[in-house]
C-alpha cells in the first residue's frame, strides 16, 4: 500500500521533471511555500526558498560525515504525508530551523554542480548524489536535531532530564535514547500503552521477553489489559528510574508495586488481596524498608520483587510462579542460606493474624497490645501524679519562704 503511494508520487514527479520546463511548476508540484517576495526576484537559485522535497524527494541524496559513514538525505513523500506531525500542521522547517533555505545555513559551500553539472545539464533524478555534512559521524548528525523538539514539547525534556538514560548521555554514552531514538523523527506514530513496549524493546529485549510472558505483560499483549504495568508504568517512560537510582528498592514496594496492589478499585476487579502492601510493610521483612526511609539506608531486604520477580512476575497459582508452594523454600534461601522444607511456614504469608484464621497469634498479637497500653497508660498517670505533687510541695515551700 505504502510502496504503491510511493510509487504513484515518483512517477508524477518524474512526468513533472520532462514535461514541466520551469521550475515553478516543479516546486509548486513538490509541497511548501511560494518563493520569498524580493524587490529584485533572483531567478538563478530557485531554490532559495527551500521547498524540500524538490531535492530531498531524489532517492540518490546521501551525505558523508567526517568519518566516511554514508547516511541517506532522501525523505520518502509517502512516510512524510503518514507523518504525524505534518497531519497536526508540523512542516519541514519548525524542526529544521537551520535548513529553512537553500544553500542551508549548515552547508559547507553550495555545491550547485554536483546535482546540475558543471554547464547547468539536467538533473539525473536517479543519479547517486553524495554531499559532505559538517558532522563527526552518524550519531552527532542526529543528536545535532534533538532539540529541535524541545520547542513544542519543554515538559518532556525536563522529564528525560531526570532519567537514567540522561545521566547515562552524561557519563559520555553518546547511544543513550534520545527523543529521536524511541519515537523515530519523520515517520512518528502515535505512542500509548499498546506501543510502548515496543519502544523499550529496541534496545532492551531481554527484559521484553520476560515481560511478555509475565501475569502482567501477557495481559497487556493479549487482552490490551488497561489496569496492568507497561515498562513506563514501573519505570517512568521519560524520567526513567531504574536499579542505578539509590532508593530504587525502597520505592519498588510502596511506590511501584503498592499503588497498584493496595488500591481496591482496581485489584477487586481481578479478585486480588490489597493486603500485600500493609502486610509486607508490617511484617519483619518490610520494616527494614521503613528503617532504611528513617536512617537512610540504601539495603533494603526482601522487598516484593525478590520473592515474586521482577519482569517475569507470575500469579502464584502458576507453578512456575518463585512463590508457588513447592518453590518457596528456593525463593526464601536466596537470603536464608539454611532455610528447610519448614522454613516458609515460619512466616504468615501476606495473612493478616485474624481471630478466625489464626486465633492463636491474634490473641497473643491483641494481648501482648493490650499490655503495653495498660503500662504505657499507668506510667502516664503516674506521671502526673507525680507532677502535680512536686508542684504542691514547691507551692507550699514557697508560701513559707514569703512568711
Ligand atoms: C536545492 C536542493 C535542496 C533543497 C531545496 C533543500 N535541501 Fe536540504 N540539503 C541539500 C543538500 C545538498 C544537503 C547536503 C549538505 C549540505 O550541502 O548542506 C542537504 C542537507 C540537509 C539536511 C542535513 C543536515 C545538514 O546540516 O546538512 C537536512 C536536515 C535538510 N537538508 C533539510 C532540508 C529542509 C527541511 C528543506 C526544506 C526547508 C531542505 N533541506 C531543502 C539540498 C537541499
Ligand atoms: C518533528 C520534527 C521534524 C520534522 C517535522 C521534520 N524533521 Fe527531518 N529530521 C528530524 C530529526 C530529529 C532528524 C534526525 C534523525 C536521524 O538522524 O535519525 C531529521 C533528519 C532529517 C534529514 C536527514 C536524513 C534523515 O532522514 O535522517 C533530512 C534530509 C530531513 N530530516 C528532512 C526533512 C524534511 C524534508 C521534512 C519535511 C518533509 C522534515 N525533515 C520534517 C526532525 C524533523
Ligand atoms: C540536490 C540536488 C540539487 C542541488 C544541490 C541544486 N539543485 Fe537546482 N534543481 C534540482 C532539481 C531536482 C531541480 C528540478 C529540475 C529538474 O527536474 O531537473 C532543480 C532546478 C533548478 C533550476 C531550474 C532549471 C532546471 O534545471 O530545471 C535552477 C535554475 C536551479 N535548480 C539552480 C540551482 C542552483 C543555483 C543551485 C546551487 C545554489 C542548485 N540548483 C542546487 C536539484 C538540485
Ligand atoms: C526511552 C524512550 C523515550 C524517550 C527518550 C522519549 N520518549 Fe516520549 N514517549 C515514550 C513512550 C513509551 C511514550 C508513550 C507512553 C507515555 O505517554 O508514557 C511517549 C509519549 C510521548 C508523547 C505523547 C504522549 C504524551 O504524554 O503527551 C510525546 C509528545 C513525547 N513522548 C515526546 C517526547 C520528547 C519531546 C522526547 C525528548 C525530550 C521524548 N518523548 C523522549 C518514550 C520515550
Ligand atoms: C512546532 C511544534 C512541534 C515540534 C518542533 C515537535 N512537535 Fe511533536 N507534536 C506537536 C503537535 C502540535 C502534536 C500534536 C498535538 C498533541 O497531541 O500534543 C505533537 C505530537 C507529538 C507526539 C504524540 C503522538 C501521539 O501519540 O499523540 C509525539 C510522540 C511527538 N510529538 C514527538 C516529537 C518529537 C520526537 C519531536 C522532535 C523530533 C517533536 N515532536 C517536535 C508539535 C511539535
Ligand atoms: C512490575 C514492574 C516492572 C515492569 C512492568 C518492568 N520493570 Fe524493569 N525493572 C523493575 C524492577 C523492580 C527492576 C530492578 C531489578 C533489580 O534490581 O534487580 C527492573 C530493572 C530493569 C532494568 C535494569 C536491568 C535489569 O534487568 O535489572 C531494565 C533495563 C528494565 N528493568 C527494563 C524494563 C523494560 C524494557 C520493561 C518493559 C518490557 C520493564 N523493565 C518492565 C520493574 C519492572
Ligand atoms: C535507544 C536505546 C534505548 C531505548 C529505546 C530504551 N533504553 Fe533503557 N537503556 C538504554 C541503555 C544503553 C541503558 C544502559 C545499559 C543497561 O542498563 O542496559 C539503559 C538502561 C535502562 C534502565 C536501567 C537503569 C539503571 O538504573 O540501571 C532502565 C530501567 C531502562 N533503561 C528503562 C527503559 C524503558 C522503560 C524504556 C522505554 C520507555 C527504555 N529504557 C528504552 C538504552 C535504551
Ligand atoms: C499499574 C498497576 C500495577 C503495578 C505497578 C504492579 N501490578 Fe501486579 N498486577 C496488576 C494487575 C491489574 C494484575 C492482575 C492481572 C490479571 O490477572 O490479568 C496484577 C497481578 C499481579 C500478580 C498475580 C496475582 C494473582 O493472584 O494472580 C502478582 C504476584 C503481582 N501482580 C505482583 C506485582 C509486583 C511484585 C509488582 C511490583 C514489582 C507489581 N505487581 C506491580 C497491576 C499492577
Ligand atoms: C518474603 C516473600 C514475599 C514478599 C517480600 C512479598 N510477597 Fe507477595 N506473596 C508471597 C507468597 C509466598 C504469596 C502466595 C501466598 C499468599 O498469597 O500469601 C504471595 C502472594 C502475593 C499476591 C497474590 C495475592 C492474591 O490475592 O492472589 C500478590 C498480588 C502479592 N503477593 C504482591 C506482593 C507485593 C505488592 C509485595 C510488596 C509490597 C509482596 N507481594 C511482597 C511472598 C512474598
Ligand atoms: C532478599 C533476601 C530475603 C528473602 C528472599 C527472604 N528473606 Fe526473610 N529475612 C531477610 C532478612 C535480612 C531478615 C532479617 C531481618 C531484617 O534484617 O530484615 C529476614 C527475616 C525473616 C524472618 C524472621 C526470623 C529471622 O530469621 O530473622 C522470617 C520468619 C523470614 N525472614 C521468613 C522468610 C520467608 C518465609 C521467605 C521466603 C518466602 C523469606 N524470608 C525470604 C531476608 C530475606
Amino acid at each position: 500500500m505504502k510502496k504503491n503511494v510511493a510509487l504513484i508520487i515518483l512517477i508524477c514527479f518524474l512526468a513533472l521533471g520532462v514535461f514541466g520546463q520551469q521550475t515553478s511548476v516543479v516546486f509548486a508540484a513538490s509541497a511548501g511555500q511560494d518563493p520569498a517576495p524580493t524587490a529584485t526576484p533572483d531567478t538563478s537559485n530557485p531554490h532559495r526558498a527551500g521547498e524540500c522535497l524538490g531535492c530531498h524527494g531524489l532517492p540518490g541524496m546521501k551525505g558523508r560525515t567526517a568519518n566516511d559513514e554514508i547516511v541517506s538525505l532522501y525523505i520518502q513523500p509517502a512516510e512524510h504525508e503518514v507523518n504525524f506531525h505534518t497531519q497536526a500542521g508540523v512542516g519541514c522547517k519548525f524542526c529544521h530551523l537551520d535548513q529553512g533555505e537553500y544553500p542551508h545555513a549548515s552547508s559547507s559551500f553550495a555545491t550547485c554542480s554536483v546535482c546540475h553539472g558543471m554547464n547547468g545539464e539536467k538533473v539525473d533524478k536517479t543519479a547517486e548524489l553524495i554531499f559532505t555534512l559538517p558532522y563527526q559521524d552518524p550519531r552527532e548528525f542526529t543528536l545535532s536535531f534533538n532539540d529541535a523538539c524541545s520547542q513544542c514539547h519543554q515538559e518532556k525534556y525536563d522529564q528525560v532530564a531526570e532519567s537514567v538514560h540522561t545521566r547515562l548521555a552524561e557519563a559520555g554514552n553518546k547511544y543513550a535514547p534520545m527523543c529521536v531514538d524511541c519515537h523515530g523523527a519523520h515517520a512518528i506514530s502515535e505512542a500509548n500503552r499498546q506501543t510502548q513496549s515496543a519502544i523499550c524493546k529496541k534496545c532492551h529485549e531481554g527484559e521484553y521477553n520476560q515481560y511478555k510472558d509475565s501475569v502482567h505483560g501477557a495481559a497487556l499483549e493479549d487482552e490490551a489489559n488497561p489496569d496492568v504495568p507497561t515498562c513506563g508504568g514501573c519505570h517512568g517512560s521519560h524520567a526513567v528510574k531504574g536499579p542505578s537510582n539509590t532508593d530504587f528498592r525502597q520505592i519498588a514496594a510502596t511506590e511501584i508495586c503498592g499503588k497498584c496492589h493496595s488500591d481496591p478499585a482496581v485489584m477487586e476487579k481481578y479478585g486480588i488481596s490489597t493486603d500485600v502492601m500493609g502486610t509486607y510493610l508490617e511484617d519483619v521483612h518490610g520494616k527494614t524498608n521503613i528503617m532504611g526511609r528513617v536512617n537512610r539506608l540504601d539495603e533494603v531486604k526482601a522487598t516484593c520483587y525478590d520473592c515474586h520477580g521482577v519482569h517475569n512476575i507470575l500469579s502464584p497459582s502458576n507453578p512456575y510462579s518463585s512463590v508457588y508452594p513447592s518453590n518457596l523454600q528456593a525463593t526464601c534461601a536466596q537470603c536464608h542460606q539454611n532455610a528447610g522444607i519448614q522454613f516458609p511456614a515460619a512466616w504468615l504469608s501476606h495473612k493478616k493474624p485474624e481471630l478466625a484464621t489464626m486465633p492463636l497469634l491474634y490473641a497473643v498479637n491483641n494481648y501482648s497490645l493490650a499490655v503495653v497500653v495498660i503500662v504505657l497508660l499507668l506510667a502516664g498517670l503516674w506521671v502526673i501524679l507525680d507532677l502535680r505533687r512536686a508542684n504542691a510541695v514547691q507551692v507550699y515551700k514557697n508560701e513559707q519562704g514569703q512568711e
